[in-house]
């Protein structure tokens, strides 16, 4: 049996996607609601520090994996004009919702958003966590309809441009 290279990269990418999407959607709709309901600020804090943490080093291996797949795809589809062609939106989609993930989980987080999580949700915990909230809000939304634009453009359902 042949290896079909272009279906394992997209089997591939479909994992890593699956992997971390979920991971944001379970921290963002059961893990951050959870923290919230804690009673004292030092508990909240280290709650969601220790989970956040664990799915954060997770994370770094999805994004690397669904990037490395994307990018493979593309090349080996020979699509790159596909980042100025309106009904392909959805690939810079994809592009800028991993761009925006990889910023943060292997620059910012490490470099300065640990220490400001520490400082901010020990001196008011419950104004950091509703922020936090909020942004993961934004980032999963984003996601997912970036997903609902990949799989509907991927099989043929394209915007009439
Ligand atoms: C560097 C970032 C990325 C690149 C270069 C990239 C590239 C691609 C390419 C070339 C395809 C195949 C399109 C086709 O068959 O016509 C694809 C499919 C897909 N991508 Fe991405 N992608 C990236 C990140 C993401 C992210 C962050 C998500 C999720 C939010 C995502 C979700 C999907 C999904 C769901 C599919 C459809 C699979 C299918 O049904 O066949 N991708 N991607």
């Amino acid at each position: 049996m042949e290896i079909n290279a272009l279906a394992l990269a997209r089997a591939l990418h479909v994992v890593g996607v699956v992997l971390w999407i979920g991971g944001v959607a379970m921290v963002t709709t059961v893990l951050l609601p959870a923290t919230r309901r804690l009673k004292s600020g030092a508990e909240q804090v280290a709650f969601f520090d220790k989970i956040e943490q664990g799915f954060a080093r997770q994370a770094r291996y999805t994004t690397l994996l669904t990037g490395l797949t994307g990018f493979y795809m593309l090349a080996a589809m020979h699509a790159w004009a596909r980042y100025h062609q309106a009904q392909y939106w959805w690939v810079p989609a994809m592009t800028a919702v991993w761009a925006i993930f990889t910023l943060m989980l292997f620059v910012l987080e490490p470099l300065v958003l640990h220490k400001w999580f520490q400082q901010k949700a020990t001196q008011n915990p419950e104004e950091t966590f509703r922020l936090i909230q909020r942004l993961h809000w934004v980032l999963l939304t984003l996601s997912l309809i970036t997903v609902l634009g990949a799989v509907s453009g991927a099989h043929g359902w394209l915007l009439p441009v």
